[in-house]
């Protein structure tokens, strides 16, 4: 089983929250398997969502910024190329849990960094992947993660919405971009989150419109209380209890996928 697993969408929608419980379901599963979580959403973290603290020194955003900060004072060998640089900053950021690795990609110093470690992640998939079964990655809401091809070799790419007009829009033109890119996804799934129950006809409806056969409707989430609760006390959603609905619901979904 070689699997790498995007999850994109919106902003707020829960690709996060939905990430974790992707990975709880994976170390359940699995007792011995080698995950890697690359968090490559500037704007959030999935440390903070398993109760881990870390430093900007740590992620690839900190790594890179140290890094031109040496080339200005002229402390880089010349005989080392850049790309093999890159490689071994990717290395050193690995962060080493008990039961799986991650790699924050953390934000760019400054306007436009961020551009420049989005570059790097092509090359860091390319780098990492080979030594993992399972990649899970937490995309960008932004559309130029696509743009650059990273996704060519994600095998499945989760795209969650929120019953929202803006959440569904994102889903279509993360559909539309992926298709003028030609990024070629084993899978798409498209998952419901928080969706109330006599919702679902919508987003069923639009996604049975779409007619592709990649692209398919991998089902709903609710809205859980539970959930709710762990983020707001700041408790490790890796935690949740096994029976929560949510939870259950989930693990029913993900076996479609791995
Ligand atoms: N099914 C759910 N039930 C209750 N709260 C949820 C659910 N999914 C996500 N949330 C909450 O919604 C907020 C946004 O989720 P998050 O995973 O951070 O979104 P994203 O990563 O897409 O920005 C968080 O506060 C999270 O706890
Ligand atoms: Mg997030």
């Amino acid at each position: 089983m070689r699997k790498i697993i995007s999850f994109s969408g919106k902003g707020g929608v829960g690709k996060s929250t939905l990430l974790v419980l992707m990975l709880k379901y994976l170390l359940e599963k699995y007792k011995k398997i080698n995950i890697l979580i690359i968090d490559a959403d500037p704007d959030a973290n999935i440390a903070d969502l398993i109760g881990k603290e870390i430093h900007f020194k740590e992620t690839i955003g900190g790594k890179m910024a140290e890094f031109k900060h040496k080339i200005q004072k002229r402390q880089i060998p010349l005989d080392v190329s850049k790309d093999q640089i890159v490689e071994s900053e990717v290395f050193d950021a690995l962060i080493e849990m008990d039961a799986f690795d991650l790699l924050e990609m953390g934000r760019g110093e400054g306007e436009g960094c961020y551009c420049s470690i989005n570059n790097y992640l092509k090359r860091i998939i390319d780098v990492l992947a080979k030594n993992y079964e399972i990649v899970l990655i937490d995309a960008p809401a932004g559309l130029e993660f696509f743009s650059r091809k990273t996704g060519r070799n994600v095998t499945d790419l989760v795209i969650v919405s929120d019953p929202s007009k803006m959440g569904i829009h994102t889903m279509t033109r993360i559909l539309e971009v992926s298709e003028e890119v030609d990024l070629r996804f084993e899978n798409i799934w498209i998952l419901g989150n928080r969706f109330p129950d006599n919702l679902h006809d919508i987003l069923e409806k639009d996604v049975a419109s779409i007619k592709k056969n990649y692209v398919k409707l991998l089902g709903f989430i609710s809205n859980s209380e539970e959930i709710s609760k762990m983020n707001l006390i700041g408790e490790n959603l890796l935690q949740l209890p096994k029976d929560s609905e949510a939870y259950q619901t989930a693990k029913e979904l993900y076996a479609k996928i791995v």
